[in-house]
């Protein structure tokens, strides 16, 4: 038996025990006569305690001890003197009386406890050591009690679990598409699934009308802090529904992970915006609605009296930030640096401050009269002490520059608190999105999403115009689901490859499989997939979505424990019929 108990385990009601405890040694200190050894596995730490008075030969093993050598020791459990309210076990400790060395370690390349002095590149490289500190062991934890209670709700509801291939042909989900050549089918390759979408649906022809996977997804994409190159998805499908079914079940799996594990219980339905809503007052189709300070459009008031910046352009808008009248030179300076940084665009940022005492300053004094800016201070409701930022420009990059300006000064004002959960769907998406390079309509979602039936008409007529019935799901300004009811009728399909440009020949090509599945009784079905990463980095309340899985690859895609990707073999590659050839640019 290399253990009674765990090192979490023991409380002040175990005094006087016999134990034996097996881990990891996290430090040592030696204080006179005594000896203490920090003895930790995933449960948590136990203090162990060896008294040279007693036994000189003891307490020199415990002196020898280096950090993360493996150990186990028998000891009786005792009161501490000197109690530790910040761990469980912290009443107690263990006065040892014998210790065996099962292994030792040479020294850690940094520190293993909850602050780790390791930099993220090293603890990625030795990712087995990060993994043993409380903070990911917490996360992993809270990970899978997430997918087993996501099994548990689904399950109830008769969802069943269901896997589909990793070995498959591109689905047309928009990213790139990692691929993997075929060494029996010579020049051939498969490509790994952006998600289940396409074997979800065909789940639905047969028959199988509740769907659900919790399945790794492979997007070969830019990268960002919430995304990772291979994630997990909770991907769900469903027959003889509509888009407030689906809403419906799947708010109730949210509200349920809330509750049980963060035990936030939401009585109210969660709010619904629309896509064209999200936009207009927080410039984002993934708002965080943990705080207010909307946007709103000033141009009525703001253009038109001769200032060229504005008159010239499409859009005025503006956020109020309250009592920010105060703001310093110095801190307006750096807001208009961050709008104008390349990926957020702004030419600049104008500013009113409305002053404690009614009076009004602002950086375009010059140019508009004080009853003017009144008339915009009006417009945004604001209240003296407030101070509004506003930018113009082309319409739909300025609100998502104000809506990155709002964001910004959430965090500047500690408005967004990682321990608050804002949960909202945003609907009514548009079904297609017009690609200037390309000169034509891609599907927002993909092409299988089903416009809302009083919008067909202006399929042909107005496409750019048409809503879908596609639908996401938002937490603090995170994307953490999305999802949509899917086409199922064959005419309406035909339509929408029409105007997509794909020819009757070319849709046959890329999807033939699932038409032609369509043509033996398709159910009427939509589905939905949840980001299991993202969610658990929220409900952890991690900065990187690193932080919640065992084993991610990094922000160049690359796992640096087992340094890939790398090359293969010559003879790999003659095997599969390939030759390398480095890229010119
Ligand atoms: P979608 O592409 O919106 O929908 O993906 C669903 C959810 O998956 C998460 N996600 C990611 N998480 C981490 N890294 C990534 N690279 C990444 N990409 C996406 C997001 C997102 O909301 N088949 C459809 C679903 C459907 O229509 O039923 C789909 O995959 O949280």
């Amino acid at each position: 038996m290399f253990r009674s108990h765990t090192c979490g385990e023991l409380r002040i009601t175990d005094v006087s025990k016999a134990v034996t405890l097996s881990g990891w040694v996290q430090r040592t200190r030696k204080m006179g006569g005594l000896t203490f050894v920090d003895l930790r596995d995933r449960y948590g730490l136990t203090q162990i305690v060896a008294n040279g008075e007693k036994n000189h030969d003891l307490q020199e093993k415990l002196n020898e001890l280096g950090r993360e050598f493996v150990i186990q020791i028998t000891g009786d459990v005792i009161e501490r003197e000197s109690k530790n309210n910040t761990i469980a076990t912290g009443d107690i400790e263990i006065d040892c009386t014998s210790i065996t060395i099962l292994n030792s370690s040479e020294t850690p390349p940094f520190t293993i406890e909850a602050e780790s002095d390791g930099g993220e590149e090293l603890r990625m490289q030795y990712r087995y050591l990060d993994l043993r500190r409380s903070p990911m062991q917490y996360n992993l934890a809270i990970r899978h009690r997430v997918t087993k209670l996501v099994r548990d709700y689904l399950d109830s509801l008769s969802f069943i679990e269901i896997e589909t291939p990793v070995l498959i042909n591109s689905t047309p989900e928009g990213a790139r598409d990692f691929v993997v050549p075929s060494r029996i089918h010579d020049g051939k390759f498969y490509a790994l699934p952006q998600s289940p979408q396409l074997f979800k649906q065909l789940l639905m022809v047969g028959g199988y009308d509740r769907y659900f996977q919790i399945v790794k997804c492979f997007r070969d994409e830019d990268f960002r802090a919430d995304r990772q190159p291979e994630f997990t998805q909770i991907d769900c499908e469903m027959s003889f529904v509509e888009q407030e079914d689906i809403l419906t079940i799947f708010e109730g799996l949210a509200k349920y992970l809330l509750e049980k594990v963060k035990n936030n219980t939401y009585t109210e339905a969660f709010p619904r915006i629309s896509y064209v809503d999200a936009m207009n007052l927080y410039g984002s189709d993934k708002p965080d609605i943990r705080f207010e300070m909307t946007i709103t459009n000033i141009s009525s008031v703001a253009q038109g009296k001769g200032f060229g910046v504005f008159d010239n352009a499409q859009y005025v808008g503006a956020i109020c930030a309250e009592n920010c009248a105060n703001y310093s030179r110095k801190q307006l300076d750096a807001l208009t640096d961050f709008v104008k940084r390349p990926q957020i665009g702004s030419k600049g940022m104008v500013y009113v401050k409305y002053n404690e005492d009614g009076s009004i300053k602002s950086s375009v004094d010059k140019f508009f009269s004080e009853s003017e800016l009144k008339a915009w201070l009006e417009q945004c409701a604001a209240k003296p002490g407030d101070l509004l930022l506003v930018l113009s420009g082309d319409i739909t990059q300025t609100q998502e520059a104000l809506g990155e300006l709002r964001l910004e000064m959430g965090n500047q004002l500690g408005l967004r608190k990682a321990d608050v959960f804002a949960p909202l769907w945003v609907v009514d998406f548009p079904l297609l999105e017009w690609d200037e390079d390309t000169q034509r309509f891609y599907a927002k979602h993909h092409p299988f999403t089903s416009p809302k039936i009083e919008d067909i008409e202006k399929l042909d007529s107005n496409p750019g115009e048409v809503r879908a019935n596609a639908y996401d799901f938002v937490i603090n300004g995170n994307e953490i689901g999305g999802g949509s009811i899917r086409i199922y009728n064959q005419e309406l399909q035909k339509s929408m490859f029409t105007v997509l440009g794909f020819s009757q020949e070319e849709a046959q090509k890329q999807f033939g499989f699932l038409l032609n599945a369509f043509k033996y009784g398709a159910p009427p079905h939509g589905g939905i997939a949840f980001g299991l990463d993202r969610l658990i980095t929220l409900f952890t309340e991690s900065h990187s979505i690193r932080d919640v899985i065992a084993f991610p690859k990094n922000n160049a895609g690359r796992d640096l424990m087992i340094d890939s990707p790398s090359n293969i073999s010559t003879e790999q590659l003659h095997d599969l019929g390939l030759t390398f050839v480095p890229k010119k640019d």
